[in-house]
């Protein structure tokens, strides 16, 4: 895994764009793998700037979510497919996007039909990633499997609170979200992954540095050949081997550079 820490939010989103700028200019029908949340704010705010002073073109691009409310349709405002028009898809000229459904009538089969949507799109080629205080990526909560596809999450009380921001009282979050796997997230060929702030640096942590568990589901992406992880200095405090971090970052071949 690769560490990356940079000064602040704003520059962990200007290396992160850059990683996205380098990847759609490669191969402009990329497949993405995309994320709500707080953390990928300033990266979508760069990526509109992008497209709009044409410097990206995203017209050939799919994208995937990781992620959807379970009982939220999708014009419910705090529903992640509002959050991704108001971010991103409504200000982008990108027309193939695909978003779990929390109003399936059938979540298993929606679940299985969403798997089989990435695997005809050619697999995801650079998945995003926030990671929850918890240790969760997209919502495999502590304890969730490491080989866990496409399915429906029980979200845990903590994950519930953090959230509860968004909505008008905590009674109001859902309980229940569709989410891609554990496996299904490692299968994509990058994986990119977020953090910043003191509330995070636990999880980083042990994601990076601690054992490989289901307690700690981001820890699985240990075993991910291509993952890279953009982290703030705050997020960055309890690294043990940060300065090793930094080094790698400062000698690094100026080929690998976004
Ligand atoms: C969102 C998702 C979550 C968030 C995580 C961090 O689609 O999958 O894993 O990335 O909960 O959330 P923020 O960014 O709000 O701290």
């Amino acid at each position: 895994m690769e560490v990356i820490i940079k000064q602040d939010a704003e520059e962990v989103s200007n290396e992160a764009t850059s990683i996205f700028r380098r990847q759609l200019r490669q191969k402009p029908a990329s497949v993405l793998g995309l994320a709500t949340g707080s953390t990928p704010l300033g990266l979508y705010r760069r990526m509109v700037a992008m497209a709009q002073a044409g410097e990206v073109d995203f017209s050939h691009a799919t994208a995937f979510n990781l992620d959807e409310y379970v009982g939220l349709p999708g014009t419910h405002p705090q529903s992640y497919a509002a959050y991704m028009r108001a971010h991103l898809w409504d200000h982008i000229p990108m027309t193939r996007w695909h978003i779990p459904d929390g109003t399936a009538r059938d979540i298993p089969l929606h679940c299985a039909e969403y798997e089989a949507a990435i695997r005809a799109a050619g697999g995801i080629d650079l998945q995003l990633l926030g990671l929850g205080s918890d240790g969760h990526i997209g919502f495999n909560e502590p304890g969730s499997s490491l080989g866990s596809r496409t399915r429906l999450k029980t979200l845990t009380a903590q994950t519930v609170a953090d959230n509860a921001s968004h909505f008008a009282s905590p009674a109001e979050v859902p309980r229940h979200v569709v989410t891609m796997g554990v496996g299904t997230i490692l299968d994509a060929r990058h994986c990119l992954v977020l953090a910043f702030g003191e509330r995070k640096a636990a999880a980083v942590a042990a994601m990076v540095e601690g054992p490989v568990t289901a307690m700690v589901p981001a820890s699985a992406l240990q075993m991910h050949p291509v993952c890279t992880l953009i982290v703030d200095e705050a997020a960055a405090v309890q690294l043990q081997r940060r300065e090793y971090y930094r080094w790698v970052y400062e000698n690094k071949p100026a080929w690998q550079r976004a």
